[in-house]
């Protein structure tokens, strides 16, 4: 930490190293240097239109930014600078010399720090709604290629209706279609550029904002400055988000360990998702499944933590602040991980349509036969009533209900016929729903193709 920013305030100041390192946050936001360097030249360009720098500063400036942002995806040691604003700017006085001194005219590492932070942001966002999509054409490919494979379809773990493997693909579709339209909608409130608010009140060099925002892509300028330094709510935002988006993932792995457990048998995952045991030989475990349940976990431990950062923070830059650092990367690379592997992982996990049609057993026809009833005028309540009886008597679960006789079924009650026992198809259930969104095969086609035009 030879090299501050600062060292002529103080008078034989003693260097604690541990202090300096503990005061440092060079090893969290160097994933910043890409977007501190861009800043920094859109800053000189702006400079340089307010008479500060002369064109040739401005030039050596912005050709000594290239070589910087180059030594650092070098992968260049940058332990003894405090932060990466600083390793930008000690790197371009290293390169260039004396205009190296002007860059930081009527700047504060306040404005940089979130100017950096949205544009890492921005640039992140649209990766992770391509990604999405990624998942999405996995999901459709899946569902039209298993069009025909039926399933039960569980409540509290229950069995209650037959549904399509392919509705039951789809149901995780939409939830990432919502993630994606809430990511775009956080994305304007990332747009906004703070830079020109300097440390919380502003700058007094005549800076052209909007030239500014312009250079660097913004859609928008912060409206006060102190809001502008202060602000992380566009990094808790966008957290909240990339959790929700994690949970819909965890909640589709979750389910897909339990299918292919061999009680369920309803799905068989490729070796290159399974791991094996140190001990037990015979072990397939579903290891990169299971991580992917987990990964929520990571991403609310990221937002808690920000969350707390700025609880009762007194307004406008405080220390405290550096600390959004690590939550912002690592909940963005947990997400992009986490994506990745799943969009590779959809095609490595296939039906076993054999199981799934011996798991649909007669008492996922139950609703059906209610309807049935109902269907030959016998009111709801009384056809849920008499059905729940019949279940009764016959037993559940089991293959019950196609056994009793049509004289057993009259017993029950004058309207039935011996059609009654062409209920008990799978085909046929599914079939038999007649709404938008069902799990009727038309349906699920049209949910399939309205998937396609929106993607
Ligand atoms: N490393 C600091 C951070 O990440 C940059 C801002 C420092 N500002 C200051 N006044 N010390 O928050």
């Amino acid at each position: 930490m030879s090299d501050t920013l600062w060292n002529r305030r103080f008078e034989g100041r003693e260097t604690v190293p541990l202090f300096e390192s503990y005061n440092a946050s060079i090893a969290t936001d160097r994933f910043l240097a890409d977007a501190d360097v861009a800043a920094s030249q859109a800053y000189a360009r702006g400079l340089h239109r307010s008479g500060i720098l002369t064109g040739e500063e401005l030039a050596s400036v912005l050709r000594g930014l290239e070589i910087v942002r180059e030594r650092i995806r070098q992968g260049e040691n940058l332990d003894r600078f405090e932060d990466i604003h600083t390793a930008v700017e000690f790197l371009l006085l290293d390169e260039i010399g004396e205009p190296a001194k002007k860059l930081h005219t009527g700047r504060s590492r306040n404005e940089q720090v979130v100017t950096d932070e949205r544009l890492y942001l921005k640039k992140m966002i649209l990766e992770i709604v391509e990604l999405i999509a990624d998942i999405q054409i996995a999901l459709i490919q899946a569902a039209e290629e298993h069009d025909s494979v039926v399933m039960p379809g569980y409540t509290h773990l229950q069995r209650g209706q037959v549904i399509l493997y392919a509705h039951y693909l789809m149901s995780f579709f939409w939830p990432l279609e919502r993630g994606k339209a809430r990511l775009r909608d956080a994305l304007t409130r990332v747009d906004v550029l703070p830079l020109g608010s300097g440390a919380l009140g502003g700058s007094t060099i005549a800076l052209d904002r909007e030239y500014l925002g312009r250079l660097l892509g913004f859609g928008n300028l912060s409206e006060n400055s102190i809001d502008a330094v202060s602000d992380r709510s566009f990094i808790l935002e966008v957290l909240g988000v990339l959790l929700l988006i994690l949970l819909d993932l965890g909640r589709w792995a979750a389910d897909c360990v339990l299918f292919a457990s061999a009680e369920f048998h309803f799905l068989d995952f490729d070796d290159s998702l399974a791991a094996s045991s140190s001990l037990m030989p015979q072990k397939k475990n579903p290891d990169i499944l299971e991580l992917v349940r987990a990964a929520p976990g990571r991403l609310f431990g990221c937002l808690s933590q920000l969350v707390l950062v700025v609880k009762g923070l007194p307004s406008a830059y405080n220390k405290d602040l550096q600390e959004d650092k690590e939550p912002l990367r690592i909940g963005v690379s947990t997400t992009l991980d986490a994506l990745r592997v799943v969009a590779l992982a959809i095609p490595r996990i296939r039906p076993r349509p054999e199981s799934m049609a011996r798991a649909v057993d007669d008492s996922l026809f139950a609703t059906d036969l209610v309807d049935y009833l109902v269907e030959k005028g016998v009111p709801f309540r009384e056809a849920h009533a008499l059905t729940g009886e019949i279940v009764r008597v016959t037993g559940t679960p089991g293959r019950c209900l196609r056994t009793l006789s049509d004289d057993e079924y009259r017993s029950f009650h004058p309207v039935f016929g011996p059609d009654v026992k062409d209920l008990f198809d799978p085909q046929t259930s599914v079939r038999r729903k007649r709404t938008p969104g069902s799990t009727h095969p038309e349906q699920v086609r049209e949910q399939i193709e309205q998937a396609k035009r929106i993607l």
